[in-house]
């Protein structure tokens, strides 16, 4: 019978209907037919390596894979969801196309560590994609930064304005978001990057295979080291989702910045218009869709790691069917980041600064009261004291209706002799900003080097993927 099931030899009766169409998983995890004929292929030529099959029919099996391949490229391949997953599918149509040998693929080795395998394989290659777009962004971020070096915005902080600050140093505070995703990737990568086959139903196997060699064709740097861990663990799936998320968490926040900042009420960006749509009622709109999609496709991630979460969090070792569940989160995740990176970095491009909205912003709101504060605690006077002074100048300012820069020295001395007129030096914008020397601080001399420092990273990343893995872990 063609389509009877790899495993029914001691059934007496077929699924039901109604539980094969629930349990196939093949609508999904067909998306993972590369990584497991890539897979089989290197089984095939360990096995045939280590005299496990004869040599001419691993040819045979290689050959076939090859074939197969290319039908579910072209989209020729017959899926059947009675072969519940892809690697039944791929197994049963082996066996079609060459003959009975095909099921010599299946010597030492079970679904259970060929979908660990799949899994590993598939994750290694959409976290180098994700890292090279994080690279590409990041890139972007440090243009913005040299390119709109010197324009001064108001720092926030409870929403209220705070602080001038370079505009580039809150880009560079982006820059930092991203490179900390980067580098988590690439820890967790070195965890994905460890070859599970071998590891068969749980307990290993009893044929002599190569685990090394295996790993070697398939270029893992090495191998896991307990069967029964191997076929259990989905611990770098969970943290793939979870180093996702908190990406996601990032590129959100940024978004809602956008959302802000292109509101008329603060106007400090313009997102271009391929990048906002208009409204089907009010003529004159231009809303940041895509900004806000990328804060609301955060939500899907969150609920990838928490499904994720869930369905491993009660199983007892080692295989369990729930691990099937596994898939959609994880290809969710991962289609999800890599589409909203790609549109937050075209959408970059498009972004304009409205440099004279900051100005009007910097120009109201006592911003550089606390260099007054610093001013006079430079003079001997404790902060406290001085925090205390300046917040009765700006009670004066604003009774007065007038900003801290058009007050007069005398007006100052009356609340502190030690006032001089070299103040001005400091409460000027130019002043507040360049006077925040400290490392780390919005100087611009701070702030250009750091922008140097960021492109030489960027240098580095770009060297480091070119096909390079990081060790496994
Ligand atoms: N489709 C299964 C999964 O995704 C593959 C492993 C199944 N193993 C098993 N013994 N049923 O988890």
């Amino acid at each position: 019978m063609i389509n009877k099931k790899p495993w029914a030899g001691r059934f007496k009766k077929g699924t039901h209907k109604v539980a094969e169409k629930f349990s196939a998983s093949i609508d999904f995890d067909k998306r993972l037919y590369r990584e497991d004929i890539e897979g089989s292929i290197a089984h095939a030529g360990m096995m045939a390596e280590n005299g496990i099959i004869p040599k001419n029919e691993a040819e045979k099996i290689i050959k076939g894979l090859r074939q197969i391949e290319k039908e579910i490229e072209s989209g020729k391949f017959p899926f059947r969801e009675e072969y519940e997953d892809i690697h039944l599918n791929i197994e049963k149509r082996l066996i079609e196309k060459i003959g009975e040998v095909g099921g010599k693929i299946h010597t030492g080795r079970s679904r259970n560590d060929q979908i660990a395998l799949d899994m590993r394989l598939y994750l290694r290659r959409e976290i180098s994609e994700i890292i090279e777009l994080l690279g590409q962004t990041s890139e972007r971020i440090i243009d913005l930064a040299e390119k709109n070096f010197g324009t001064v915005l108001p720092l926030y902080t409870h929403m209220q304005r705070g602080q001038p600050v370079l505009l580039s140093h809150q880009l560079l505070a982006l820059y930092e978001m991203l490179r900390r995703d980067r580098e988590r990737y690439i820890d967790c990568l070195g965890r994905v990057n460890v070859m599970p086959l071998g590891a068969g139903a749980g307990a290993g196997t009893t044929f002599p295979i190569d685990r090394q060699h295996t790993a070697s064709l398939l270029g893992f740097p090495k191998v896991t080291r307990n069967s029964i861990d191997t076929v259990s663990d989905r611990d770098f799936i969970i943290e793939f989702i979870s180093v996702s998320a908190n990406l996601m968490m990032h590129l959100s926040r940024i978004s809602e910045e956008l959302v802000l900042w292109s509101t008329k009420e603060f106007g400090f960006v313009d997102l271009g218009d391929e990048f906002t749509t208009g409204s089907s009622i009010m003529p004159q709109k231009r809303n940041p869709d895509m900004a806000e999609l990328i804060r609301g496709k955060t939500g899907r991630v969150y609920g990838d790691l928490m499904a994720i979460l869930t369905i491993m969090k009660g199983l007892p070792f080692s295989y369990n069917r729930d691990m099937q569940e596994d898939k959609e989160p994880m290809f969710d995740a991962a289609d999800t980041v890599k589409s909203c990176l790609a549109v937050f970095h075209e959408m970059l491009h498009t972004i304009e600064f409205k440099k004279d909205n900051m100005a009007k912003a910097l120009a109201e709101g006592f911003i550089t009261a606390t260099d007054i504060a610093d001013y006079l605690t430079r003079t001997g006077m404790p902060f406290r004291q001085a925090h205390e002074v300046t917040g009765k100048i700006v009670g004066y300012a604003e009774e007065k209706g007038r900003e801290l820069i058009n007050l007069h020295i005398t007006e100052y001395r009356m609340f502190s002799k030690t006032f001089d007129e070299d103040l001005f030096d400091y409460i000027t914008l130019e002043g507040s900003v360049g006077n925040r020397k400290s490392y780390g601080g919005t100087a611009g001399e701070n702030v250009e080097r750091m922008i140097s420092e960021a492109r030489q990273e960027i240098e580095e990343w770009k060297e480091w993927g070119q096909g390079s893995q990081p060790p496994g872990k």
